[in-house]
């Protein structure tokens, strides 16, 4: 099989298996945070979790540009520092600022997420540099859709680091617990921090205009969406004044 017909067949199977994850995450919620539990294997501590399935997709990515045969040009440079800007952070950053770095996680998350980069990673980084041929030009950090994908990308950023930063304030130093966060839009949802994840993936798919970026987006709704419908149901079981009218991941809607 040749390597493009090979990455055809798994950008394929990743739309579908988004879809099963989907179903099977509003079914049963991934056991680290809040929903952790016995039974998924050896622990491991959360921030060493978070490292070895987040650095995964710097690193590739940063391989994938520098084998691929696309011209090093302007937009490819632009693709690569989005992605590196958000994964550079979350491998090697967030993982020390989150105040629940020493609780444990099952092994089984890291192993499955690590997984999952590496595929979402390659089927990215494949097509920008390498099957993408010279669809990138210059002229393409002027097309509206790199444009509108790009602005959603930054703002979907933004939210997702304010709304995590808001989470980790909540807890001073040593502090386990939980409580409810409130200001910004936690006035409207309870997950500000995945709204603002897939709408940052979701600009990417605009401004990549792939089926790549599509399908890492999709993945993205059918991963954060049950999570964020999890995390609703447990503050109305563990908080009697948490504000009814607030919504899980979609202001006013869902
Ligand atoms: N692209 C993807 O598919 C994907 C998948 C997963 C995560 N992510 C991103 O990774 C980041 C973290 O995800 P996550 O699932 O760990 O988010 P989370 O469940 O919201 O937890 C984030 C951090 O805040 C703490 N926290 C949450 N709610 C709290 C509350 N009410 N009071 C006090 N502390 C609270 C958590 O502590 P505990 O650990 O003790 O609960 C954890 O340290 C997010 O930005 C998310 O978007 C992306």
């Amino acid at each position: 099989m040749s390597e493009y017909r090979f990455f055809r067949v798994l950008l394929a199977a990743n739309f579908l298996l988004a879809a099963i994850v989907f179903l099977v995450l509003m079914q049963v919620s991934a056991p680290y945070g809040r929903h952790a539990r016995r039974g998924w294997g050896p622990l491991l501590p959360d921030w060493l979790g978070w490292l070895l399935m987040e650095a995964v997709s710097p690193v590739v990515m940063i391989v994938l540009f520098a084998i691929g045969d696309t011209p090093k040009t302007a937009a490819p440079i632009v693709f690569l520092t989005m992605w590196e800007a958000h994964y550079l952070y979350r491998a090697f950053v967030y993982p020390h600022l989150r105040r629940s770095k020493h609780h444990k996680m099952p092994l089984t998350i890291p192993l499955l997420a690590a997984i999952f980069n590496l595929d979402n990673t390659y089927i990215n980084g494949r097509y920008l540099f390498h099957f993408a041929g010279g669809r990138y030009t210059n002229s393409w950090l002027s097309d509206p859709r790199f444009l509108l994908g790009t602005a959603i990308f930054v703002a979907g950023y933004a939210i997702n680091h304010w709304a995590d930063g808001v989470l980790r304030n909540l807890r001073a130093g040593g502090e386990t617990g939980y409580k409810i966060p409130y200001g910004g839009l936690y006035r409207y949802i309870s997950s500000p921090n995945y709204f603002g994840e897939i709408v940052e993936w979701l600009g990417w798919a605009i401004a990549t205009w792939s089926l790549a970026g599509l399908s890492f987006a999709a993945w993205t709704i059918a991963n954060l969406a049950p999570r964020a419908r999890s995390h609703q149901k447990w503050y109305h079981e563990h908080f009697d004044s948490y504000p009814p009218e607030r919504k899980a991941l979609i202001p006013w809607i869902w």
